[in-house]
């Protein structure tokens, strides 16, 4: 890529997300995206959100991932916050293994958008690859690099483990 400030911003309501969110993180890094991941809640620091969102965009973040559990409001907030693309990705635990989750961020009002994934490390994967199938609409080395990563994953599909 030419830039290297973030494109991508990784949010999480809370640092206990981040053990699913590496994976996010992983993702973009394999796919040389420029992004940065930080802990900020919707619920705990309001201001400081709002904050963040109006700097990143400044510094040139366009795609907005925002990870929580629970009453997961993170992605939504985020979602009326900024117009660049919001994914939303649900974290397992609580009481309902994530679907609280996954129905809080789905569930916007018409008009308001959040691209919803999966619950948990498959949902985190995608939303880096989701994000960068967005940034590929103007940066083509995203493009690239995700047309590349689906070549590999298409030939490595039956490979089966070696037994020695
Ligand atoms: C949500 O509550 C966070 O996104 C996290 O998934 C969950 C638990 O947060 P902690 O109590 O671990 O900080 O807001």
């Amino acid at each position: 890529m030419s830039t290297t400030s973030p494109l991508v911003a990784v949010l999480m309501g809370s640092t206990s997300d981040w053990e699913t969110m590496q994976h996010c993180s992983a993702q973009l890094t394999k796919l040389g995206v420029p992004h940065e991941c930080k802990a900020i809640s919707a619920h705990r620091q309001p201001d400081a959100l709002h904050t963040y969102v109006e700097q990143a965009e400044k510094d040139g973040v366009r795609v907005f991932i925002g990870a929580a559990g629970g009453a997961a409001h993170l992605p939504g907030v985020l979602a009326s916050l900024t117009a660049y693309p919001v994914l939303g990705v649900p974290m397992k635990g609580w009481a309902t293994e994530g679907l609280d989750a996954l129905l809080s961020i789905a569930q916007m009002p018409g008009g308001v958008p959040v691209g919803t994934l999966a619950i948990g490390k498959a949902g985190a994967k995608n939303a880096a690859i989701l994000a960068t199938q967005i940034l590929g609409l103007a940066h083509p080395a995203c493009d690239e690099a995700v047309r590349a990563m689906r070549t590999a994953q298409s030939e490595g599909a039956s490979d089966l483990p070696v037994i020695e």
